[in-house]
């Protein structure tokens, strides 16, 4: 595909809306990325909820294809539902086939090995929904195994029950019940997995003049699974000696994030903690509005919002677009157009510093596309 100028653009963006909410905030996003005039081709790609009904698969091969083929991905949302509820709307031919949804942000994670989830929660000033003001804290997420490996059994097969029984005392009490009284979801890491996400965060610390890193865990109790986790990442801290290194258990943290946020810096956390805090951490800057997340491997990146696709909101032309906006700064960034990035950020803060347009979720009556609108006027004009 050619570009105005007549050569092939630089970046090659897998244009992934999803479903609900997810179009209408990657519509408003592309009227950024086409003010900052980035040189790129945007190849669309079939994801969501429509395909797993008519097709038994959100995430279809050609889909898995494209991200073979691009640079880097923005991706809106994707419906999940629970299994009685996804069997319901596949289309009649489809029912009664066994087919088993999976939700396709956490395949896509896993299939390109996207190890690191990168979550930045800024508080910008004039939101009115800081929690508190000048906070500035980064997650970073284990993204591809624990207890999101997928590796789950319900019912219980015999044989697993057997060799259970046989490899841990504290089986016993599970022991004799029917296969279908109980279901099992295995929490897998790795010293790999851990160890490279540790190193991520505090790689992003030493880079970006961060202080401090915290190490969240719930290792007094899952002592396998966590205290590999904690282990891993204690060994990678003695490599950054100019970082402060803390680590707390995960219950604690929420407790302590609430009550003093400003004493964190940088998080790193197994899958399933980072998931839960990563949202807390949000819910402190403005809510899922307000929070981008980068999908990061060492080939391929996806940038997307932290919020689902809010069936709820579709078509309404009413949510913030602002995560999906940051999400692209992230991808910005990634592909190494930081003064790109930069002048998204600073138009995002120029828009909800002035406070004029507001989306419903702070109090205004602005659209989704208002607010793309504003950000992209907002940009430098150079
Ligand atoms: C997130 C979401 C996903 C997750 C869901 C939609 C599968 O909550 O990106 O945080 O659990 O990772
Ligand atoms: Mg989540």
């Amino acid at each position: 595909m050619l570009s105005v100028e007549g050569c092939m653009p630089q970046y090659r963006i897998a244009w992934l809306p999803g479903d609900g909410v997810g179009r209408e905030v990657m519509d408003a996003t592309r009227l950024v990325l086409d003010a900052v005039r980035l040189d790129a081709v945007y190849q669309p790609g079939d994801i969501g909820w429509e395909f797993w009904r008519r097709e038994g698969d959100a995430f279809p091969a050609r889909t898995i294809d494209l991200l073979k083929r691009v640079d880097t991905a923005l991706f809106g949302a994707v419906t999940s539902k629970p299994t009685a509820a996804a069997e319901a709307d596949l289309v009649p031919e489809l029912k009664g086939r066994g087919l088993s949804y999976r939700s396709p942000v956490v395949r896509m994670r896993q299939l390109f090995d996207l190890y690191v989830c990168l979550r930045p929660c800024k508080a910008y000033p004039g939101n009115p929904l800081n929690f508190r003001e000048g906070l500035d804290l980064v997650v970073f997420r284990e993204n591809t195994e624990d207890l999101y490996a997928g590796v789950e059994f319900w019912p219980v097969p015999a044989e697993l029950s057997a060799t259970l029984a046989k490899l841990a005392p504290a089986f016993a009490p599970f022991q004799s019940l029917l296969a279908d009284a109980f279901a099992i979801s295995c929490k897998i890491n790795t010293r790999k997995g851990s160890a490279r996400i540790a190193r991520a965060a505090f790689e992003f610390a030493k880079t970006n003049g961060r202080k401090k890193v915290t190490i969240v865990h719930k290792a007094n109790v899952v002592r396998a699974s966590d205290g590999l986790f904690l282990e891993e990442a204690r060994k990678v801290a003695a490599d950054y000696p100019g970082i402060l290194t803390d680590a707390a258990n995960v219950d604690a943290i929420c407790m302590w994030l609430l009550k003093n946020p400003a004493s964190y810096d940088v998080l790193v956390a197994p899958n399933l903690y980072g998931d839960i805090i990563s949202d807390l951490c949000a819910q402190m800057v403005g809510g899922l509005g307000f929070a981008a997340s980068g999908n990061i491997g060492e080939k391929l990146a996806v940038f997307e919002p932290s919020h689902g696709s809010a069936p709820k909101h579709a078509g309404q032309n009413k949510v913030n677009p602002v995560a999906t906006i940051l999400a692209a700064k992230m991808m910005l960034d990634w592909l190494g157009e930081e003064a790109k990035g930069r002048a998204v950020e600073k138009a995002v803060a120029a828009v909800l510093r002035e406070g004029r347009v507001r989306t419903y979720d702070m109090g205004g009556a602005s659209t989704t596309l208002e607010m793309g609108e504003a950000v992209a006027r907002a940009l430098p004009s150079d």
